[in-house]
C-alpha cells in the first residue's frame, strides 16, 4: 500500500468509527451551515481527534521513512484529520522559512518534486528591503499552493540574541523592528496566494540547547520590547493565519501552555484572530495547552487524546473550552485551498522563483571591507580557495532545509560570470571534498548536523605559483548550523587554525606579488573577523544565500550589482563582548535548564552603543561601490503631538548606480525609564539611484515609537522631554540629527 493510500485508509477508518448513523443530507456542513452547528454535530471523540494532527509524517533526507504515516503531500510536516460527514477536509502543513520542504521522491513515481531553496532569513533581513521580501514570500506561497499544501510553517521571527544559536540562519535579526517588518512582508507575500503562514516560534526561542525544556527567565520589559515586539509587528501588520507556539518555557510556563502569552497578549491585546499550533511535540500538559489558547497539537499523538479525555472527566477542562479550539481550527480550514477544492497543478514556476532567489541574495550580500577598491574585480584568472567555494552552503539544516533541484556554488557562479578558475584547482578541491565527506557518517536525517570539512593545506611554493598564475585570490570560509544544536566558540565562531593559515599564507603569497585577496563568508551566523580581517583586501558576507547563491555572489564580485546589503546583527570584536556571552546557552539555577536573560533589553547594538563597547562591524553596516550623501534632515514639527514626520534627502555622490539603506535611530530621554542610547525606529531602502540622482525619504514616528514598556504601569510609556532623531547608514555612523520635544507623558495600554 503506498503512502497516499495508507493515509486515506486511515481517514476512512476514522470516519467509520465516529459516524453516528445520521445521513449526510441532514447533517450540518462546514461552509454551508453555521460553524456552531458543525461543532454541535461533532462527537466528543471527533473533537478529541480534531484538536491534534494525524501523526508524524516522517521523511529523511532521501524521502519518506517506511512505516511512517503518509500525507497527500509526501514530506509535509503534518496534516489535520478530515471529517467528511461534516464537510471538513484535512489540511496540510509543511516547512519552512527558506522554501517549501516536501519529499522530492514519491512512491511509484519517477518524477522529482523539487522546490526552490530561497535565501535564508538572515540574508533576507540584510536586504533591508521589505518590498523585495514580500515578493519572495509571494514566490514561496506560490510553491505552497502549487504543491497542494495549505500552510507554510514560516517565517521565524525569533531574535538573534546570541551568535551561537544554531537556528539564527532561519531568523532575521538582533532587532525586533527589522525582524517584525521583514516577517510581516514574508507573511503578506505567502498569504497573497490564498495559503496560510505560520509565524514562529512564539516566543523567546533563542537557543537550541535543551530547546524543548529550557526556561527563559526574563523581565517583562525585555519580553515586550525585544522578544515579543517582532511578533507583535508581524501579527498586527500581516494577520498571519496561524502562529506556532515555541518549545521553551517563559518564566516557568511552557509557551504552548501559557494563557498569558497565547490569550491575553496574542489575542486580547494584539487582536490575533487566527489559530495557534504547537511546535512539533511541544509542551507536556495537553489539556493546559488547549485551555491556554493553543488550538492544535502537532503533529498529533494518541496519548494526547487519552490524557485530554481524562482531563475532561476530572473537570480540568470542559467541552466548551475544547469547542473554542475546534472553532478556530475550522475557521482556518474554511480559508484553505483544501476546503475550496483547489485543483493544484503539482507544477510550479521554478525558473521564475530561482530568479527571485537570486535577486534577494544579490541585495542581501554585505560588503564589509573594500580597501583600495579591490572590488568589483575585473574578470580574469582567479585563484579560488576554501571548501565552501566548491561546495557552497546554501541553507542550514533541520526543518529549514529544502529539496532543491540544484545549487550554484561560488566556483560555478564565478565561472559562469567569466572568471577563469584553474581546472586542476577545481579538480583538487572536488576530490578533497569527496574524500573528506567519505570519512563522515552518512547523513540520514535532517537534524543531523553537517560537519565542516577540514581545509586543504597549501605549501608556500604552491601558493606562490598560484599568485603568479592569477590576478587575485578569493577564499571562502564556510559555516553551517541548524535545528537541534547550538554552535561552539572554538573552531566554529572562531576560525580553525587551518582556516587562519589559509588566509594568512595566501595573503602573504599574493601580497608579495601585489595581488589582492578577497574573503567571502558563507556562514549561517556571525563568526570572528578581528583575528584575520587585516590580511584581507575585501570581505563579503554571503550568508546562506539559497540555491542561486553562487550566481548572486558573482554579480556582486563583477560589479554588475552594487552591494546594498547591511548587517542585521552586530559583528563583535570578540565573543566575550556579546552581552549574553556568559549566560548562553544557560546555567542551572533553582531548577535545571534555565537561561537567565540578564542583559534585559540590552541585546545587540542597544548594548554596544549604550555601553560604549567597540564592535568589529556594527548593526546596520555595509559598504557600497558608490557613495551617498544624506542631508537636509527636517522634522515637520519640533514638538510631538500624535505623530511626527522626518524627511531626509539621499544623493548618490559616487560613480556607480546603487541603493542606500537609511536608518532612523531614536534617542529618548531617560528620566523615569532607563533607555538605550538609541533604537531603530524606521528604515528605508532607496530605489536604484544613478550617479548624481537624489531621493527624498519620509519617516513617520508614532507614539509607540517613543515609548518603553513600564512594568510598574503595565503600559508603554513615553517620558516627556527632548528626543533626538539620528539618521545614519549604520548604528555607529550617524550623519544627521534633529531634536523634538514631547510635552506630556504618553501612556499606551498594551
Ligand atoms: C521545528 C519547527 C518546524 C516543525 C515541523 C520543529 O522541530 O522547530 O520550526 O516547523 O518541527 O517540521
Amino acid at each position: 500500500m503506498n503512502i497516499k493510500t495508507t493515509f486515506r485508509f486511515a481517514l476512512v477508518a476514522f470516519c467509520a468509527m465516529t459516524f453516528r448513523g445520521a445521513s449526510a443530507d441532514n447533517l450540518p456542513q462546514l461552509g454551508k451551515s453555521p460553524i456552531k452547528d458543525v461543532i454541535k454535530a461533532m462527537t466528543i471523540e471527533e473533537k478529541l481527534e480534531f484538536i491534534h494532527g494525524t501523526g508524524m509524517l516522517i521523511s529523511n533526507t532521501n524521502g519518506p521513512v517506511a512505516g511512517s504515516i503518509g500525507s497527500v503531500v509526501p514530506g509535509a510536516a503534518g496534516t489535520t484529520f478530515a471529517i467528511p460527514r461534516l464537510g471538513i477536509p484535512a489540511i496540510v502543513m509543511a516547512d519552512g522559512p527558506a522554501g517549501l520542504r516536501i519529499d522530492t521522491l514519491r512512491a511509484g513515481d519517477s518524477r522529482r518534486y523539487y522546490t526552490t531553496a530561497f535565501p535564508t532569513g538572515t540574508i533576507v533581513a540584510s536586504t533591508w528591503n521589505p518590498q523585495l521580501a514580500r515578493k519572495m514570500g509571494e514566490a514561496m506561497g506560490e510553491e505552497v499552493r502549487d504543491y497542494g499544501v495549505d500552510i507554510l510553517l514560516a517565517p521565524g521571527v525569533n531574535i538573534q540574541r546570541n551568535p551561537l544559536c544554531g537556528r539564527n540562519y532561519e531568523y532575521f535579526s538582533e532587532d525586533p523592528l527589522l525582524s517584525g517588518i521583514m516577517g510581516a512582508a514574508i507573511v503578506q507575500g505567502i498569504q497573497s496566494n490564498g495559503v496560510g503562514a505560520s509565524l514562529k516560534h512564539f516566543a523567546v526561542n533563542n537557543q537550541e540547547t535543551s530547546r524543548s525544556s529550557v526556561d527563559a527567565v526574563i523581565s517583562q520589559r525585555a519580553l515586550r520590547e525585544i522578544y515579543l515586539r517582532g511578533f507583535e509587528i508581524a501579527v498586527k501588520k500581516a494577520l498571519p493565519w496561524t502562529v506556532m507556539s515555541a518549545y521553551n518555557k517563559i518564566n516557568g510556563t511552557y509557551c504552548s501552555e501559557n494563557p498569558w502569552l497565547l490569550t491575553d497578549v496574542l489575542r486580547s491585546q494584539w487582536g490575533f484572530k487566527g489559530m495557534v499550533t504547537t511546535d512539533w511535540f511541544a509542551g507536556r500538559n495537553y489539556a493546559n495547552q488547549l485551555k491556554a489558547g493553543n488550538d492544535l497539537l502537532m503533529p498529533g499523538r494518541k496519548a494526547e487524546t487519552k490524557r485530554i479525555k481524562t482531563a475532561l472527566e476530572s473537570g480540568q477542562i470542559t467541552e466548551a473550552d475544547i469547542d473554542k479550539n475546534v472553532e478556530r481550527i475550522l475557521q482556518l480550514i474554511l480559508k484553505c485551498p483544501a476546503f475550496k477544492h483547489y485543483q493544484y497543478s503539482n507544477h510550479t514556476n521554478l525558473k521564475a522563483h530561482a530568479a527571485m532567489a537570486r535577486q534577494v541574495a544579490e541585495e542581501g550580500i554585505v560588503l564589509l571591507k573594500n580597501d583600495a577598491q579591490t572590488l568589483p574585480l575585473p574578470k580574469g584568472r582567479l585563484t579560488l580557495l576554501g571548501n565552501s567555494a566548491f561546495d557552497t552552503y546554501i541553507g542550514g539544516t533541520g526543518s529549514g532545509e529544502v529539496a532543491k533541484a540544484y545549487a550554484i556554488s561560488v566556483a560555478q557562479g564565478l565561472e559562469i560570470a567569466g572568471y577563469k578558475i584553474e581546472k586542476t584547482l577545481f579538480n583538487t578541491y572536488v576530490r578533497h571534498i569527496a574524500d573528506e565527506k567519505a570519512k563522515l557518517p552518512k547523513r540520514t536525517n535532517i537534524l543531523q548536523k553537517i560537519d565542516n570539512l577540514p581545509e586543504k593545506t597549501w605549501t608556500e611554493s604552491e601558493l606562490k605559483q598560484m599568485a603568479s598564475a592569477s590576478e587575485a585570490a578569493l577564499i571562502t570560509i564556510g559555516r553551517n548550523a541548524g535545528e537541534g544544536a547550538d554552535r561552539k566558540v572554538e573552531t566554529d565562531y572562531l576560525l580553525s587554525d587551518a582556516e587562519q593559515s589559509l588566509i594568512s599564507n595566501t595573503a602573504k603569497a599574493f601580497h608579495a606579488q601585489g595581488k589582492k585577496v578577497i574573503v567571502v563568508l558563507n556562514i549561517d551566523g556571525v563568526v570572528d573577523v578581528t583575528s584575520w580581517r587585516d590580511q584581507a583586501d575585501a570581505i563579503l558576507v554571503a550568508w546562506l544565500p539559497g540555491q542561486e547563491g553562487g550566481r548572486a555572489l558573482a554579480s556582486v564580485v563583477t560589479g554588475e550589482k552594487t552591494p546594498s546589503g547591511k548587517l542585521a546583527q552586530t559583528f563583535p570584536v570578540r565573543y566575550s563582548d556579546v552581552p549574553s556571552a556568559t549566560a548562553f546557552p544557560g546555567v542551572p539555577i533553582s531548577y535545571p535548564d534555565s537561561t537567565i536573560y540578564n542583559e534585559g533589553i540590552y541585546v545587540g547594538y542597544r548594548y554596544y552603543t549604550s555601553k560604549g563597547v567597540p564592535t568589529a562591524y556594527p548593526f546596520g553596516y555595509g559598504l557600497s561601490y558608490t557613495t551617498f550623501a544624506v542631508k537636509q534632515l527636517k522634522l515637520n514639527s519640533n514638538a510631538f503631538k500624535d505623530k511626527l514626520t522626518a524627511t531626509v534627502t539621499v544623493t548618490n555622490t559616487g560613480k556607480r548606480p546603487g541603493k542606500e539603506v537609511v536608518q532612523l535611530y531614536l534617542s529618548a530621554p531617560a528620566t523615569k525609564i532607563d533607555k538605550p542610547r538609541m533604537e531603530l525606529k524606521g528604515f528605508i531602502k532607496t530605489r536604484l539611484l544613478r550617479p548624481g540622482e537624489a531621493q527624498t525619504l519620509s519617516f513617520t514616528l508614532f507614539p509607540e515609537d517613543l515609548a518603553s514598556f513600564s512594568e510598574q504601569n503595565q503600559a508603554w510609556v513615553a517620558d516627556k522631554g527632548s528626543y533626538t532623531v539620528n539618521i545614519g547608514n549604520s548604528s555607529e555612523h550617524i550623519m544627521q540629527r534633529a531634536s523634538f520635544v514631547l510635552n506630556r507623558q504618553i501612556n499606551i495600554k498594551p
